[in-house]
């Protein structure tokens, strides 16, 4: 898939730019999701939030999740995040098991999950900093990534000064300056308006492109699932699991008017005919 052109994005750092030797990481990130079971227990009552999961999500791939509220959607991800213990079954990234949260996986969620009392430029460089990245060259990192967010003039802001997009695409900047493997992404731009969430889905493609990380994104919207998205899953509840698996075929330039396609459309009409059935 090629990444959206407009011109925000003609206003981006070419790939050249990119700040080479942070981190490993590149054009890895498979995961393997095996009988994945997860079971809340209390003392009286059981509650089988996820049965039976199994999912390959292939190295530089962009899956989306979809399914309707309660169906285990977050659950899953908190899981691959290493946030929350399976009851049952394997999860592995590149092979290495799953045990615990990992620089590897970077995650973005709804809430902004900025630090309040660091500026935005010292958001995105706390990853990095944590790594022992030194100071010069987290500095150019932090720099690029203020470009590719477009929030160069905001770098010394704190998150409070900040719109809800601006924080979003600081939250993504940040994840991805850590040069994960994997991003995990909970309906990152569910809060916010349309047309900004329109802009962060196409800033998103152009990032993908460029930095070749694995994408797992959470979703309850069928166009916002079907625009970014190379394959899609659907779960269903009760108990949470995969119900049935979408290829995205779509041309490889997702312009803002692929919406209006055949394609597109037929898919968002099988998509939402099969949620609202479940
Ligand atoms: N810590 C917990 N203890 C008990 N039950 C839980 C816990 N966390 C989640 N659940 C239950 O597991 C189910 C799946 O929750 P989850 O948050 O994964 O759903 P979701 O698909 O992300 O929903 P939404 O679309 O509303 O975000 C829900 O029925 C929820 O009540
Ligand atoms: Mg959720």
């Amino acid at each position: 898939m090629q990444p959206v052109r407009n011109e925000q994005n003609a206003a981006m750092a070419p790939v050249n730019e990119r700040t080479e030797g942070v981190a490993a990481g590149q054009g890895q990130g498979r995961i393997e999701i095996r009988g994945l079971q997860k079971v809340y227990a209390s003392a009286k009552t059981q509650f089988e939030a996820l049965r039976d999961i199994d999912l390959t999500i292939a190295e530089n791939e962009f899956l989306t999740i979809l399914g309707p509220s309660g169906c285990g959607k977050s659950t899953l991800l908190r899981i691959v995040a290493g946030l929350e213990d399976p009851t049952g079954g394997e999860l592995t990234v590149d092979g290495d098991a799953i045990i615990g949260p990992g620089a590897d996986r970077g995650m973005v969620f709804q809430g902004y999950t900025l630090f309040p009392w660091l500026t935005v430029r010292e958001n995105i460089e706390y990853g990095p900093k944590l790594k022992g990245v030194p100071t010069l060259v987290r500095r150019g990192l932090s720099s690029h990534w203020l470009k590719i967010i477009r929030l160069e003039s905001f770098a010394k802001s704190y998150p409070k000064q900040l719109s809800g997009g601006m924080k979003q695409r600081v939250a993504i900047a940040r994840a991805l300056a850590n040069r994960p493997k994997v991003l995990l992404m909970d309906e990152p731009f569910g809060a916010l308006d349309a047309q900004t969430k329109l802009e962060m889905q196409e800033m998103l493609l152009e990032v993908w492109e460029r930095e070749k990380t694995t994408v797992l994104f959470i979703t309850h919207d069928i166009d916002e699932a079907i625009f970014l998205s190379q394959r899609i899953v659907v779960m269903g509840a009760n108990p949470g699991r995969i119900i049935r698996e979408f290829q995205v075929e779509l041309p490889n330039e997702r312009t803002a008017d692929v919406r209006e396609t055949p394609g597109f459309l037929k898919l968002k009409r099988e998509l939402a005919q099969l949620l609202k059935h479940d």
